[in-house]
C-alpha cells in the first residue's frame, strides 16, 4: 500500500530529479541466438562536424604552434578519444554552412588563405585554415572516412566537379598537380558526398523538384575519380515527418537514366520540443526528461515513414536512408556565444542516444548511416574542450559502449517493455537490442527509462547457452547529472556483470541506466 509519506518521498524524489532504485519488478526477455536480421552498419555511429562555434577551431583544429599539444595543427587528445570511439566517418563542412563553403579558400598556404565570413553561426570570421588538406589529415589521423557535403546553394556544379578531381584523380592533371604541390601526391578516398544540405531551407528553400533538378546535374558532374575507393553519394531528404522531398528524389531515382544515380537519402530530426529550443540542458524536472525521451522515441515513426516511401520505388533497399543530423537540441548553455550552439550533456543525453541508435539498429536494412550533430563542443556533442583541457560526455560513453556493435548482425529479441509513466506521459520501461559480433559474441543493450525504478530483466536465451553477462552500464546521480571540467568523471561506465542462476540469468538495471554486456 502506498502510505502517504512514500507519497511525499515519491513526490520529492519526482521533483529533484533524484534517480532512486524505488522499486523492482522484472520483465521477460528472449532471444534466440540462432536467429539473426541485418548487418548494423558501423556508418550509423558517424560523426558531423561543421564550421559552426567551437566544433572545429579549438575542437580540432588549434594549429601546430599551440602550446595545446597536436599534430599538425590537430589536438592529440581529440584524436585519442575519437580514435577510441573507432569513428566510423565524419561528415564536413556543415550543416548550412557547406552550402556557403567555397573549397578554394581552404587549400594552399594557410598564411595565404583569405579570411571569410560565417553567416550562419554567429557572423564570425572564418579563417579557412582547416580546410580540405587539414581536415583529410585529421580523419586519417582518427581512422575514419571521409563524408564531405557540397554546395549547392550558393555554389556550382563546375566548383564541385573541380573539388571532387583534385580530391580523387590519379592522373597527372592541373588539380592533381595542384593538389600533389599542396603535399598529397596520393588521390584521396570520398566514401560518402552530400549533394547539398537541407536544400528546403539553409540551403536554398528549394522545392522538391527545383532540388531534383539540381541533384541530377551534381550527381552526374561531381565524380569520384578514384575506383578502388567508391563513394555513395546522398541526396537531400525530408525534414522530419514532411515526405515531400522523400517522394520527388525516389520516384526521379526510380525513373533516372543512365546518366546520373544517388546510393543514400538524408533525414534531418533533432530531439527537440519546440522551436526555438527552450529545454534546458541542465536543472530540469522528471516532466522534462520524460516529455524529451517521448519526442526522442518520434524518431522510430519517422524512419518508418520515410522507409514506407522509399519501399515504394526500392523495394531492393538499394538506396540507404541516411539519417545525417540528429540528437537533442536544447536551450544553449546561459553566457554561451550567440550562434555557437553550445549545451550541457547530461545523463537524459545519454538515453537519447541509446534510444536512437537503437532505433537505427532496428532499422538496419534501411538506416545504414547516421550522424549525430555534432562531435565537439556543439549541440549534443561527444567531447568538449576548454583551451587545453578536454572532457568526454555521457553521451560519448554511449557511442563507446556501443563499438560492439559496429558491423554486428542484428538478432531480432522478444519483450514485453513495460510501462514507465510520468503524469500524461507513457513510455516503454525498457528499450532493448541484440546483436551478434563477427566473433560470433552475442551482446545486448538495455536501457531502463524509468528513472524512479530498477528493473530486474530475466533474460532467456536459446540456441547457446549462457552463463553470465559482462560489460559497462552508465549510470548517475540525477538524471542531469554532468560532466564538468571540474568533475570530469561524475558520470563515466562501470563494470556491470550478472550471473545464471539455475537455468536463468537476471539482470539487474539501475534507474535511467543504459547498459551493454557480452552474453558468456
Ligand atoms: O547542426 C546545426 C544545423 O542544423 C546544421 O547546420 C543544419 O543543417 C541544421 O539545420
Amino acid at each position: 500500500m502506498l502510505t502517504v509519506s512514500r507519497v511525499v518521498l515519491c513526490v520529492a524524489l519526482a521533483l529533484s530529479g533524484t534517480v532512486r532504485a524505488a522499486e523492482t519488478d522484472s520483465i521477460r526477455l528472449s532471444v534466440d541466438a540462432a536467429k539473426g536480421g541485418a548487418k548494423i552498419d558501423r556508418h550509423i555511429f558517424g560523426q558531423f562536424a561543421e564550421h559552426l562555434g567551437r566544433g572545429i577551431y579549438e575542437g580540432v583544429w588549434v594549429g601546430p604552434d599551440s602550446k595545446i599539444p597536436n599534430t599538425r595543427g590537430i589536438r592529440n587528445d581529440v584524436v585519442g578519444a575519437l580514435k577510441a570511439i573507432k569513428v566510423p566517418n565524419v561528415r564536413w563542412p556543415g550543416g548550412c554552412f557547406a552550402d556557403e563553403y567555397h573549397w578554394r579558400n581552404g587549400i594552399g598556404p594557410r598564411d595565404k588563405r583569405p579570411a571569410t565570413l560565417n553567416p550562419n553561426w554567429g557572423g564570425v570570421i572564418e579563417p579557412n585554415t582547416f580546410g580540405t588538406h587539414e581536415f583529410m589529415d585529421f580523419l586519417q589521423q582518427i581512422g575514419a572516412d571521409a563524408y564531405l557535403s557540397i554546395n549547392v546553394g550558393s555554389g556550382t556544379p563546375a566548383e564541385a566537379a573541380d573539388w571532387l578531381e583534385y580530391l580523387t584523380t590519379s592522373q597527372p592533371t592541373a588539380l592533381a598537380k595542384e593538389r600533389a604541390a599542396n603535399g598529397h601526391a596520393d588521390p584521396y578516398p570520398i566514401a560518402l558526398l552530400g549533394i547539398g544540405n537541407e536544400s528546403w531551407g539553409c540551403g536554398g528553400s528549394m522545392t522538391p523538384d527545383e532540388y531534383v533538378n539540381h541533384l541530377k546535374v551534381y550527381a552526374r558532374y561531381a565524380r569520384n575519380y578514384n575506383p578502388s575507393h567508391p563513394m555513395r553519394r546522398v541526396a537531400v531528404g525530408p525534414d522530419g515527418p514532411d515526405t515531400g522531398y522523400t517522394e520527388a528524389v525516389m520516384k526521379a531515382w526510380k525513373n533516372k537514366t543512365w546518366a546520373w544515380d544517388i546510393e543514400g537519402l538524408s533525414l534531418h530530426s533533432y530531439t527537440v520540443v519546440k522551436w526555438p529550443p527552450a529545454f534546458k540542458a541542465t536543472g530540469f524536472g522528471e516532466n522534462e526528461y520524460a516529455t524529451l525521451l517521448k519526442a526522442t522515441l518520434n524518431m522510430e515513426g519517422l524512419v518508418s515513414k520515410h522507409s514506407a516511401v522509399m519501399d515504394q520505388y526500392d523495394p531492393e533497399k538499394k538506396i540507404a536512408l541516411v539519417v545525417d543530423e540528429w540528437g537533442a537540441w536544447l536551450a544553449a548553455t546561459p553566457g554561451s556565444p550567440e550562434g555557437f550552439l553550445e549545451q550541457q550533456n547530461s545523463q537524459r543525453d545519454a538515453l537519447v542516444a541509446a534510444l536512437n541508435l537503437n532505433i537505427f539498429a532496428r532499422h538496419a536494412d534501411r538506416v545504414r548511416v547516421a550522424n549525430i550533430a555534432q562531435m565537439i563542443n556543439v549541440l549534443q556533442a561527444m567531447i568538449f574542450t576548454r583551451q587545453e583541457k578536454m572532457l568526454l560526455t555521457p553521451t560519448y560513453h554511449v557511442f563507446k559502449m556501443y563499438v560492439p556493435f559496429h558491423d554486428a548482425t542484428f538478432v531480432p529479441i522478444d519483450v514485453a517493455a513495460g510501462t514507465y509513466k510520468s503524469g500524461d506521459i507513457e513510455l516503454p520501461r525498457l528499450d532493448a537490442i541484440a546483436a551478434r559480433d563477427a566473433a560470433g559474441k552475442l551482446w545486448l543493450s538495455l536501457t531502463n527509462l524509468d528513472p524512479n525504478r530498477a528493473v530486474s530483466i530475466d533474460v532467456a536465451v536459446s540456441g547457446t547457452k549462457v552463463t553470465s553477462a559482462r560489460g559497462l552500464t552508465l549510470v548517475a546521480p540525477k538524471i542531469d547529472s554532468v560532466n564538468t571540467f571540474e568533475a570530469p568523471g561524475a558520470v563515466t561506465p562501470k563494470a556491470f556483470s550478472a550471473k545464471a542462476a539455475g537455468k536463468s540469468l537476471t539482470v539487474k538495471l539501475a534507474p535511467a541506466s543504459v547498459t551493454v554486456v557480452e552474453l558468456e
